[in-house]
Parts: C-alpha cells; structure tokens; sequence
C-alpha cells in the first residue's frame, strides 16, 4: 500500500490555489484600518467639509446668502434649520456610501457563490480560476485608481468586482484542493483555505498601517495591492495540473487524468486514485442532482437543509465581520489609544485559533465545539458592551473591551468560524451536496451582505448598546444548535438521517442511506 504524501507539485498546486482564498482574506480585512482617511477623502470628493457640525452648517449657511431677506429673523431661524437638516443629509450620504463600499463585496460574492461550481465544470477547475482573476484584477485596478475619479463610485464598483471574485473561489478553490488532494490529507489540505483566508486579513491589517500604507497619500494602493496575488496566481496556475477528478469525471479523459494524478502523486502508481475515482464515477450517475427547491419539498433533505442554513446564519449573525470589517473605529470608541495595532491583534488571534481548530476539529465534535464557540461568543458579546457603556465612567474598561473582542474573535474560530463550511458536506450524499453547498454559501454571503450594510447604521443607531443585539442572536442560535443539530464526527450518512430524524420529532420515512453512501462519506470532500 502506498504511503499519501504530500509531493512539491501537490504543495505548489495547493499554494498556488489558495492564493485566491488569501485575496479573498485580503478584500475582508483592507476596508477596515483606512476607514477615516477613505471617509474624509468621501467627504473631500462630495464637497463635504470634516465632521465637525458648525463648519457643515457655516458651509451650507453661506449657501443660502442669495436668498431674500425682507423677512431676516425667519429667514435666519430656517437657514439654520435647513442647513442643519442638510448637514444630517450630507453626513448620512456619507455614512450611506462608506457602508456601500463595504457591502458591495458581500453583494459580488452573494451573486457570485452561485456559479464557482457551475463555472469549474464548463472551464475545467484551472480555466475557471484563470478567468476569475479577471474579475479580481479588474477590481484592484478600479480601487487602485480610485484616488484620481470619483472615488466612492469606483471604490464601491471595485468592490463588488472583487467580490464576484470571492464569490466564485469560495466554491472553486475548496473544489479544486479537495479533488487533488489525496484522501488522508483531503481534510487537513481543505482546512488551508480558511488558513489562508485570516492570513490574508491579517496581511491587509499591517499593511493598512499609517507607516506602511493606510495614510492619506498611499491608501488607493492599499485597496489594489490584491492585484498582486491575483497577477502570481495567474503566473503559477499556468504550471498546476488540472483537477484528475474532472478530467476522469467530466471529461472521461482517463489518459489526461493519468497523466495528472502521476504529477501530482510523483508515482507512477496512481491505481488506488483511479479506482477510487471510478467508484466516484458510478456513484454521481447513480444519484440523481437535486434542485433547490427538492431540498424543501423532500422530507429528508428538508431538515440537514434547515440545520445547514441555520448554521451558516449564525455565524454571520454572530456579528463576526461587523468586526473584522470595522474593528478599528470599534477600538477608538472603546478608547484604544492605538486602534488600528489592536485590530491587528485581532488579525493574529484570528489565525493563531484558527491553527487551534485545525488540531481539535477532528478529535473533539463539530456540534460540542460549534457550541462551545456559540457560548463564549454570547458572553463575549456582554462583556463588550459593558466595556463600551462604562467607559465613561471607568477608564479601565477600554481593556475590558478589548480583551471581549480577543477572546470573541477566539471563539468564533473554534467552531462557528471553520464549522458550517465542512458540516454541510457531511448533512449531504453526492446527489443533493453541490446544490445543497452552494445554497449555504449564497445564504452565508447574504448575511455577509446584511451586516456589512446595515453594522454601522446599527452603531449609530445603538451606540455602546449595539453588541446586546448580538447577544439575543448569538443565545438564541446557540439554543437552536443545542436542540436540532447532531454531531457527525465519525458517522455514517444513515446514522447522521437518523440523527436528523430523531432531532426534528417528525417524518418516520427512511432516507435513501446505501453503502455507497458509507463510501463517499469516508471520502467526503472539505
Ligand atoms: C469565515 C467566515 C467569513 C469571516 C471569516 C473570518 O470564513 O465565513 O465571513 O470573515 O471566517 O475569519
């Protein structure tokens, strides 16, 4: 029996793939460490004076001097009043076009989550992640210029570019890494996108430094540095071998997928892959596809879909990137005289736990630690509050908020942050699993969207009170996780059915649950 072993063509061709999934890290974190230069620089642009009211109202005030005056203590009284409302108007035009610029990405990424896998069957995994980059290329390159236009527009047109990008890797790369990665290293290599990916946030934090580049005269080259990744991702794909399984399964190349797998395996022996491929074959023509709506009208699919995209919810409603994209102004609010060097500790603790939940994923359970996650979150989330409430009154509690928002970013990587993305596949046979994964990505790029748009109005709108919203989230998710999820560590798909079955109290009707299942549950792709 062969040894699996990790090849220079399998590290380079997993290198080189999560390239993208470090890009899409990037375009996470980039938006937050220049926030108030990029808001002033807005306001520049619309020909809004800074923040400061008296000077809006003076601006606007001066505005009305051609006005008549026969009537000058209403006049004054209403020149005030206008140019206070349109002071409001300016400053939530303001407020309207930063959350588009952060929200835009979450919308390219919503629409784009859709087509990751439909566009690695028609190009073959290697030309779809070729063309993708055009999408990342072209978005970099409107950021990078947005400094000379109209900043706001190409900023939030960039954006959603970029995010087209996202949308499309986030299917493609797990894909791509999960089809050439020998089947004991298919978990461990798949864990490396999420790896990459806080890498990426973590890169884009220090980058966005005032020193480095997040200051008023370099912050456009900020924004379209992902064009790097994006140009040597282009350059290597070039030498990867294209994906065995969709020259075997697709294409039926069996010659090329040899041919491949030789690469990549530095064997000539690749009879265990080919067989393996074989009964991968035979199980996708016997297993019907399935569509989005049989996921709800089907009794067995509809309960895992419910729990799938529960899962999904609550790790966007845990309010995750309302931090990651707006850590920095959080961290000022909270008194943090070094804002943007504490955001970069939440980078690193990011990618420091999720290293830990690499470790523990495989011998502690994804629903104990999907829960753990959920709690420390929940509790993290009124410590963060407390913090940013008392802060007048105590100094001290800057720390307090800190430390809540450490060890909330902490949590979230143990479980809610790697979980729901590898769950879903265990929920689901070959049948329903692509349509079933791509309808979980689409939600959780949704929420995506709902929290980077609607975060900010949430700040304005709470204050110090804001993160008390996500704690009645976070609690009831954790209630939901604890009565209806099951664990799938080590189950078959017919003891993970029954699970469901037992869970939702309902429907007595067996699931298809065949050997062939057991098969492909052993191996299952991340
Ligand atoms: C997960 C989430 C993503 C989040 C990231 C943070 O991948 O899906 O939205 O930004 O974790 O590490």
């Amino acid at each position: 029996m062969t040894e699996d072993k990790i090849t220079g063509t399998l590290a380079f061709t997993v290198f080189t793939a999560v390239l993208g999934s470090f890009q899409f890290g990037y375009d996470i974190g980039v938006i937050n460490a220049p926030q108030e230069i990029i808001i002033s620089h807005y306001r520049h642009i619309l020909g809004i004076p800074l923040e400061d009211r008296r000077a809006t109202h003076d601006f606007v005030v001066n505005s009305t001097d051609a006005l008549p005056t026969f009537t000058p203590p209403v006049l004054d009284t209403t020149a005030a009043l206008w140019a206070e409302e349109e002071a409001m108007a300016s400053s939530h035009m303001v407020t309207m076009f930063w959350s588009l610029s952060v929200s835009s990405f979450a919308v390219g990424g919503m629409v784009a989550s859709f087509f990751g896998g439909w566009l690695g069957d028609k190009l073959g995994r290697i030309k779809a992640l070729l063309s993708a980059n055009s999408l990342s290329l072209a978005g970099a390159l409107l950021m990078g210029f947005s400094k000379f236009g109209p900043s706001h527009i190409l900023i939030i047109a960039g954006r959603s570019i970029s995010g087209l990008y996202c949308g499309l890797i986030s299917g493609l790369v797990p894909m791509y890494i999960g089809e050439i990665a020998p089947t004991s290293l298919r978990g461990a290599l798949g864990t490396l996108h999420q790896l990459a990916l806080v890498t990426g946030i973590l890169i884009s934090q220090i980058a966005g430094l005032s020193f480095i580049l997040g200051n008023h005269d370099r912050w456009h080259i900020l924004l379209g540095l992902s064009a790097v990744p994006a140009l040597l991702q282009c350059l290597l794909l070039f030498f990867c071998p294209e994906s065995p399984r969709y020259l075997y399964i697709k294409l039926e190349e069996e010659v090329k997928a040899k041919k491949s797998l030789k690469r990549l395996r530095g064997s000539e022996d690749v009879t265990k892959d080919i067989n393996e491929m074989k009964k991968e074959k035979e199980e996708a023509s016997s297993e019907q596809k399935v569509s989005v709506a049989q996921l709800f009208t089907n009794s067995s699919y509809r309960q895992p879909i419910i729990v799938a995209l529960m899962l999904h919810m609550a790790q966007q409603f845990s309010g995750i990137n309302g931090i990651f994209y707006y850590s920095t102004s959080i961290f000022q609010s909270a008194g943090i005289s070094q804002p943007v060097y504490a955001t970069i500790g939440v980078g690193a603790i990011n990618m420091v736990f999720t290293a830990v939940s690499v470790l523990l994923v495989d011998r502690a359970g994804r629903r104990s630690l999907f829960l753990i996650g959920m709690i420390g979150m929940f509790f993290c989330t009124i410590f963060m509050s407390v913090g940013l409430v008392l802060l007048d009154k105590f100094a001290w509690m800057s720390y307090v908020s800190m430390t809540a928002i450490f060890l909330f970013v902490s949590f979230f990587e143990i479980g809610p942050g790697p979980i729901p993305w590898f769950m879903v596949a265990e929920f689901f046979s070959q049948g329903p699993r692509p349509t079933a994964l791509a309808l979980a990505a689409f939600c959780n790029w949704v929420c995506n969207f709902l929290i980077a748009l609607c975060f900010q109005y949430m700040v304005d709108l709470c204050g110090p009170y804001v993160f008390f919203i996500f704690s009645g989230v976070l609690l009831a998710f954790t209630l939901f996780t604890f009565f209806k999820v099951p664990e799938t560590k080590g189950k078959s798909f017919e003891e993970i059915a029954a699970e469901f079955r037992k869970k939702g109290g309902g429907s007595t009707q067996r699931p298809k649950a065949t050997v062939e299942m057991e098969f492909l549950r052993a191996s299952e792709t991340v």
